[in-house]
C-alpha cells in the first residue's frame, strides 16, 4: 500500500504555484472560522487566508483536528496522509493528516492517535495538559510539511499555541532539509505566552537547556521556565501584531506583560497590521441575518432599514417600544473585556434614558457568569435591558445592525473586531483608547483630524471614562441627530476590509 500523499487536483496546483510568481503560504494555527473558533483569531486567520487567495496566492491552512470541530461548512473531507509518524517522549507517534475545504479554502488537519488523545477532548482549549497538546502539534505540523515535501514561501504560525514552529524549524528542521524562506509570528494577544518546563521541551527532540537561555526561550520573569512566545520572537523572521497601536504599547513597561524588553530589542522586526473584517459575512448590504439590508449607496433605504432592523431586534428581545437610543455590545465576558466598565455602561445607558443589549459568552469565571445571570434577572422586568448569556450568531449580526451604539471598554485590545464590524453596520462605536480600538475609532470632541472622526473615545478605564463615553453619545443621539447621520454614513463607508491590510503582509511576506 502507498503510505505517501496523493494530491488531488487543487493539491496538485497549489504545489505548482511554488515555482511561479505568486506566494505559497502556509498558516498554522489553533483556530479558523467558522468551525474552530474561539475568538478573533480564527476570524482572523479564515479573513486573511481568503484574501490572500483572492488575490492570486496558494494558501493552506494547519490546524489541529479536534473532536469537536464545527463540520457544517466543510466539504470534500478527506484524508491525504495517513501514516504520518511524528517523535514524542522518544518514540514515534502515528497522525492522520485530512484535508477539506472551507468555501474556498484549503484546510489541513492533524489528528495525532497517541494514548491522551490530545485533541479528543471535546474542547478547544482549557485542558491541563494544554502545553503538551500544542507542542506536540506543532512539531507534527513541521514534520508533515519536510514528509510531503512542502516547502511553502511563507510559515505563518499564530499566538503562543503555535510559536514553536519558527524555533522547531530552525533547530531541527531546516537542518533536514525543510526550506521555508519566511517564518512569520503573529502576536494576538501577548497576555498568553505559553510558559513551558523542560521536560515538554525536551519530549519534542529539543534541547530544553540549549534553549533555556536569555538570548533564546528563558522566560525573563521566571527564570526556571521557557517561555514559547519568547521563542517565536526570537526565531521568527518578522513578528507582527493586530494593531499599530498594540505594537507601541507592547514595548513599554505597563502593556509589556514582562516581555517589553525583549520585544524594544527586536523593534526593528516587530510590525502593527490592522486586522480586517470579512466582507462577504460581515456586510449589512448582503447580510442574511438581518431583518432588513442596507448601504450607504442609497442614503433614503440606509436609515430607513436600520431603523427597521432597531424596530425588529426590539421585538425579538421584547424591549420596550419608543425611539429610545439604544446601545449594545457583543463580547467574552472575560476581565480583558473591562466587566466592571461593561455593567457600568449597562446602568449608565439606562439611568440616561437609553436602552441596552448585551450578549456575553464564555465567562472566564463561574463567579462572572454569576454575576451576569442576578444582573440579568433583576433587569428583566425593566423592559429597557436585554442580557443574553449564550453566543448567538443571528442575534449577534441583528445587535451590530439595530443597535445605535456599540461599546467596547476593554482594559487593553490588541485589535477588537467588534468596534469595526458596528462601524460597518452604521453603528457608532464607543470605545476605550487602546490598541486598535485608538486605531479605529475616532472622536467627534477629541480626534486631532475631526475628518476622521466616526464615534466615541474614553482614555481610562474607569466608571468616570465610561460615563464620559456614554453620556456625550446620548446627548449627540438625542440633540444633534443630524450630526449622528452623518457620522453613521461615514462609518458604514470606511474601508476596513481585508484588503489593505493582506497588502500590508504580502509586503513583508515577499521582502526577503
Ligand atoms: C485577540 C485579541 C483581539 C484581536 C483578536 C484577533 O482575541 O484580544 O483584540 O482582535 O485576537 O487578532
Amino acid at each position: 500500500m502507498s503510505i505517501g500523499p496523493k494530491w488531488p487536483n487543487s493539491e496538485r496546483k497549489l504545489r505548482f504555484s511554488q515555482s511561479g510568481t505568486h506566494l505559497y503560504i502556509i498558516h498554522i494555527a489553533a483556530e479558523i472560522a467558522p468551525i474552530a473558533k474561539v475568538g478573533g483569531l480564527a476570524d482572523v486567520v479564515a479573513g486573511l487566508s481568503k484574501e490572500l487567495t483572492a488575490q492570486g496566492h496558494a494558501v493552506e491552512i494547519i490546524i489541529p483536528k479536534y473532536d469537536c470541530l464545527d463540520y457544517s461548512a466543510v466539504t470534500d473531507l478527506h484524508v491525504i496522509y495517513p501514516n504520518l509518524y511524528s517523535y514524542y517522549k522518544g518514540i514515534w507517534i502515528r497522525n492522520t493528516v485530512w484535508r477539506c475545504s472551507l468555501n474556498d479554502l484549503s484546510v489541513l488537519m492533524i489528528e495525532p492517535h497517541n494514548d491522551t488523545h490530545f485533541f479528543g477532548r471535546g474542547c478547544y482549549y482549557d485542558c491541563p495538559d494544554n502545553m503538551e497538546r500544542f507542542t506536540y502539534f506543532s512539531r507534527a505540523v513541521l514534520e508533515f510539511l519536510l514528509k510531503s515535501n512542502r516547502h511553502p514561501d511563507v510559515l505563518h504560525s499564530h499566538d503562543w499555541s503555535t510559536g514553536l514552529i519558527p524555533v522547531l524549524y530552525h533547530e531541527i528542521y531546516k537542518g533536514l532539509g525543510l526550506n521555508i524562506k519566511k517564518n512569520i509570528f503573529t502576536i494576538h494577544n501577548l497576555s498568553h505566552q505559553g510558559l513551558s518546563e523542560g521536560w515538554i521541551i525536551d519530549a519534542l527532540g529539543l534541547s530544553s537547556s540549549h534553549l533555556r537561555h536569555f538570548d533564546r526561550l528563558q522566560d525573563e520573569t521566571f527564570p526556571h521556565l521557557l517561555n514559547i512566545l519568547k521563542g517565536a520572537i526570537v526565531y521568527a523572521d518578522n513578528c507582527t501584531t493586530v494593531s499599530p497601536s498594540y505594537a507601541e504599547e507592547i514595548q513599554t513597561v505597563e502593556g509589556g506583560c514582562g516581555l517589553n524588553r525583549l520585544l524594544n530589542f527586536y523593534s526593528y522586526k516587530l510590525v502593527g497590521i490592522l486586522n480586517g473584517i470579512d466582507y462577504s459575512y460581515w456586510n449589512p448590504e448582503i447580510d442574511p441575518l438581518i431583518s432588513h439590508q442596507y448601504s450607504p449607496a442609497n442614503k433614503d433605504l440606509f436609515f430607513k432599514n436600520k431603523a427597521l432592523c432597531k424596530a425588529h431586534l426590539k421585538k425579538r428581545l421584547n424591549l420596550m417600544e419608543g425611539n429610545k437610543p439604544l446601545i449594545g455590545i457583543v463580547s467574552r465576558l472575560v476581565h480583558q473585556k473591562g466587566l466592571d466598565l461593561i455593567v457600568q455602561a449597562l446602568h449608565r445607558t439606562v439611568d440616561r434614558g437609553g436602552q441596552f443589549i448585551l450578549m456575553g459568552s464564555s465567562p472566564d469565571t463561574p463567579w462572572t457568569l454569576e454575576r451576569f445571570k442576578h444582573l440579568q434577572e433583576s433587569m428583566l422586568p425593566t423592559h429597557q435591558v436585554h442580557i443574553e448569556l449564550k453566543h448567538n450568531e443571528s442575534l449577534a449580526h441583528q445587535i451590530f445592525a439595530g443597535c445605535d451604539a456599540f461599546i467596547i471598554p476593554s482594559l487593553f485590545e490588541p485589535c477588537g473586531l467588534t468596534q469595526q464590524i458596528s462601524l460597518k453596520y452604521g453603528t457608532l462605536p464607543i470605545a476605550r483608547r487602546t490598541g486598535g480600538l485608538a486605531d479605529t475609532v475616532f472622536d467627534i470632541d477629541t480626534a486631532p483630524d475631526q475628518k476622521m472622526s466616526n464615534g466615541f473615545t474614553f482614555d481610562h478605564p474607569t466608571i468616570e471614562g465610561v460615563n464620559w463615553g456614554i453620556d456625550r453619545a446620548l446627548k449627540t443621539f438625542i440633540n444633534k441627530n443630524l450630526l449622528w447621520r452623518k457620522l453613521m454614513l461615514k462609518a458604514a463607508t470606511l474601508d476596513l476590509s481585508w484588503h489593505i491590510p493582506a497588502s500590508h503582509y504580502l509586503q513583508l511576506y515577499g521582502d526577503r
